[in-house]
């Protein structure tokens, strides 16, 4: 099926009006569409979806209106318009009137609802059209490469807010209640980044960055908790406009709290829209975790107005270069700002996570071929951003930042306010750097998967050599290269020897001065492989972490579990390797080490869940004991946030019967006297009274989540319902998933949160299989993907085949390769279950008796 429009007719303009009815959840619109017709026609096809079109007619100059025939074709989401003469080429008018529903999907245009402090309900009308959606808003030429200006204007109550990409030009009154806003033009831009925001809604003061102005909007009462948001987008624009040496290209930033909201954040131009944890928040009461969330969605939304926004991709298949762009500059800007959050450390865990689906069969691509709005859906995950972002790093790191940032400045001069392609891109690049870099990168994004280095000694020196790196393909090679540019480090008798080298064949020899202590490959931690030491190589390095970088320890305990789950390295051999780590001060290296013993406690059966429970608190005992529970003189932000860490984990997966008698007493003060507990360990505490807890707590916890006073408050209680342990608690928290109780924005994932719990995943998925049609009508389709992706937390032989059978019976498709990649998933971790069930029982029933 060809989904792409004929370009005959191009668009070059939109006037659009729209008035949304709230009360009656309905719409009424007409778009005055100039465009350009190529050759002569006699029909006009655009896209429009789930919107009724009552007349169509063109225009040209001042002649009489050729009104045309008007089909819908629902299932391609088009709109035919079939003229009684032929229409000559050169510019027209074509004038549609049409209306619509204010969906509960939260897409095209749609309706958000929330409660006041009263328990009165109200309606915002908001949009999220990326990817395919403005065509439910408006019928238009809905593809990134159909870039036109847009004339907006809104028709609304007159005691309503109207929020659009541009600053309001003049607004009037129509003498029935209601008023006409009518929007500056926008630059020229592509459909998916038009907005509308309708309602009772706040903003701040303007802050002024330079000569824009930039507000946080959110519903009443909740203004206050915009000001680190406020903060955040002031530095981020500023930084943006500073790297990439061209001005901000809107003439104000929005950025809007929706209460429903599919996504995380959407960069429309000028007129940001985000769910409102990714941009309320009270700095006061918010964990290290919860702020550094929001300053990362605002800078990768800044970051989007030049890239994404003012030069587009020209098709879906290119979407890696709005996305892994914004991502790589969020990590910039956020690294800029805070220095001492170390975003680059903590991108560690993004890009192992990148790095866990790039090892599948059923990987894909970086760029890969899209046709229908669903595979259209699935561009949009970890291999576009994560491994997207770490492959841009990775070529930074080897061309120089100066030179990389150059190279950016040219691609973006050279196709503003128009589209590009990943060719593009390296040209620039290259002509900014002199170097080849399609040969560099080509494997990287136009190839499937990544590779594996094995280091052997070599006499004083080392043998380098490269394999793809895949799960399920055992020892065998595939026989596929990349050119890795390697930075490695030796520890040699007077310090360090440092090498960097581009390994481009089979193997690569590096000569070292003498003998050295360790050696430590993906030095800085920049590659985007994995690293396989030759067995004495691994002990010297394992002998010596306190001397290499937290991401280097990071990388060393991530490949090492990677190797377990690909059956090249023992379980027992890594949890041995954790056994150096119980000094480890990073957070990021503890996250990669609770999380893989997450990952062992859902393969292994109940009988050895203790013995698991006592190896987690051996692990992090010292360091909890250390840190305590209370903050100490000179600590940093970090610190705090990793005490956090460490009480959630042992008060959770190491069953700390003290830690949880501690935790219930810490929630007793807490109740009496909110300052009493500190930020980053009241989450932590919310945790593990739930873990440990009954009915009461139950109550207790759903009430708050129900009466929260700011989004990472409701959050907190919302994910502690998921993480009870009682099989009649949490069948109360799955019925909240569908009967309204839990926005549909947030429902999947406290499924898939469920679907990951030993306590959760029998009752969650029996709930999904019950009630698949009812959440396939209910939730946002971007989100029910994150849903299923839980279903790798099922590990057994029989839940596997149970799960295959459902998707196949009930013929569920995800797009791309989205649903192998989860079903394989689920085949790894079945496999590993089944390679190390007797060696694991073995250490782990030691473990309980120490
Ligand atoms: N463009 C996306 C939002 C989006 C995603 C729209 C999928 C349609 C389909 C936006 O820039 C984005 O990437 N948002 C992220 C947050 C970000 C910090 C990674 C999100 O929504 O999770
Ligand atoms: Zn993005």
């Amino acid at each position: 099926m060809d989904y792409r429009l004929p370009a005959t007719v191009v668009p070059k303009r939109y006037d659009v009006r729209l008035e949304p009815d709230l009360a009656s959840a309905t719409f009424a619109g007409e778009a005055v569409i100039t465009v350009e017709v190529e050759t002569t026609v006699t029909e006009i096809v655009c896209n429009a979806a789930e919107l009724a079109i009552q007349s169509a007619a063109l225009t040209r100059d001042s002649t009489v209106p050729i009104h045309g025939s008007i089909t819908l074709d629902e299932a391609n989401e088009r709109a035919r318009f079939v003229f009684p003469a032929a229409i000559a080429p050169g510019e027209w008018k074509l004038t549609l009137r049409f209306t619509g529903t204010l969906n509960d999907r939260l897409h095209g245009f749609y309706r958000s609802t929330y409660k006041d402090a009263a328990g009165v309900s109200h309606t915002i009308a908001a949009t999220q059209f990326e990817a395919t959606d403005a065509r439910r808003g408006f019928p238009c030429w809905d593809e990134p490469a159909f870039k036109a200006v847009f004339g907006v204007t809104l028709v609304v109550p007159e005691h309503l807010a109207a929020v659009s990409n541009c600053a309001v030009a003049r607004e009037e009154a129509l003498g029935d209640g209601r008023r006409a806003v009518h929007f500056a033009d926008t630059i020229r831009m592509s459909t998916y980044l038009v907005a509308f925001v309708v309602g009772e809604l706040e903003a701040t003061d303007p802050v002024m960055v330079g000569s824009t102005p930039l507000r946080v909007w959110s519903v009443p009462g909740k203004k206050h908790l915009g000001r680190f948001a406020l903060a955040a987008g002031a530095f981020s624009l500023a930084f943006f406009e500073r790297y990439y040496g061209l001005p901000y290209p809107g003439d104000k930033v929005d950025l809007l709290a929706i209460p429903d909201f599919a996504a995380g954040a959407m960069e429309n131009l000028g007129a940001i829209t985000f769910r409102e944890n990714a941009l309320l928040v009270n700095e006061a009461a918010a964990a290290h975790a919860e702020l550094e969330r929001i300053a990362d969605v605002v800078a990768h939304e800044v970051a989007h107005m030049w890239f994404g926004d003012l030069v587009t991709m020209s098709w879906w298949n290119g979407i890696w270069l709005n996305e892994a762009f914004a991502t790589f500059m969020e990590l910039m800007a956020v690294d800029a700002w805070k220095s001492e959050w170390r975003r680059w450390t903590t991108f560690g865990v993004s890009r192992s996570a990148a790095m866990h689906v790039d090892a599948l069969e059923a990987t894909r691509p970086i760029e890969f071929e899209v046709g229908n709005p669903q595979d259209c859906r699935a561009m949009f995950d970890l291999l576009t951003y994560e491994k997207g972002a770490s492959v841009l790093r990775m070529l930074e790191q080897h061309l120089g930042p100066d030179v990389f940032r150059e190279g950016v400045r040219l691609y973006l001069e050279r196709h503003r306010y128009a589209n590009a392609e990943t060719t593009d891109l390296w040209k620039a690049l290259g002509d900014a750097s002199h170097q080849p870099i399609p040969a560099i990168m080509d494997g990287w994004i136009f190839k499937p998967g990544y590779p594996v280095v094995t280091v052997d000694l070599d006499g004083t020196g080392l043998k380098l050599s490269q394999r793809r790196f895949q799960y399920l393909a055992g020892d065998t090679d595939s026989g596929q290269r990349w050119r890795i540019p390697i930075v490695l480090r030796a520890a040699v008798k007077r310090g360090y020897v440092e090498r960097r080298l581009l390994l481009d064949g089979d193997e690569a020899t590096v000569a070292l001065p003498t003998k050295a202590d360790w050696i430590v490959v993906n030095s800085g931690g920049h590659g985007f492989y994995r690293v396989r030491y030759a067995p004495s190589l691994l002990k010297k390095l394992a002998g010596a972490v306190a001397k290499i970088a937290p991401i280097e320890r990071f990388n060393l305990l991530s490949d090492a579990f990677a190797l377990v789950q690909a059956g090249l390295m023992p379980a027992v051999d890594h949890l041995d390797l954790t056994a150096r780590f119980t000094a480890e001060t990073d957070r990021n290296v503890w996250t990669t080490l609770n999380t893989s013993l997450a990952y062992v406690n859902r393969l292994i059966g109940d009988e050895l869940r203790g013995g698991l429970a006592a190896l987690v608190r051996h692990r992090l005992g010292e360091k909890v004991s250390l840190l305590g529970w209370e903050v100490q003189e000179g600590e940093s932000e970090l610190d705090r946030q990793l005490r956090g860490d460490l009480l959630r984990t042992i008060g959770t997966l190491g069953d700390d019967a003290e830690i949880q008698a501690r935790a219930r007493e810490v929630y007793a003060r807490y109740r009496e006297d909110e300052g009493s507990v500190e930020a980053n360990v009241l989450p932590a505490v919310i945790a593990i009274v739930a873990a440990a807890g009954g009915e009461p707590e139950y109550t207790e916890f759903r009430e708050r989540f129900k009466s929260a006073r700011t989004p990472q408050e409701e959050q907190r209680y919302l994910y502690a319902l998921a993480g009870f342990r009682s099989p009649e608690l949490l069948s109360r928290t799955l019925e909240m998933t569908l009967n309204g109780e839990i926005r549909s924005q947030d429902a999947p994932y406290v499924i898939r949160s469920l679907l990951g719990s030993v306590y959760g995943r029998g009752l969650a998925w029996h709930f999904v299989k019950q009630n698949w049609q009812a959440m396939a009508r209910q939730y946002p389709e971007s989100a029910y993907t994150r849903m299923f992706e839980g279903i790798a937390g099922l590990v057994g032989a029989e839940w596997e085949r149970d799960a295959r059978a459902f998707f196949t019976d009930n013929k569920i498709d995800l797009g791309g390769r989205t649903l192998a990649q989860y079903l394989e998933q689920l085949r790894v971790a079945v496999a590993f279950q089944e390679r190390e069930a007797e060696p694991l029982a073995a250490y782990l029933s030691r473990q309980k008796s120490r």
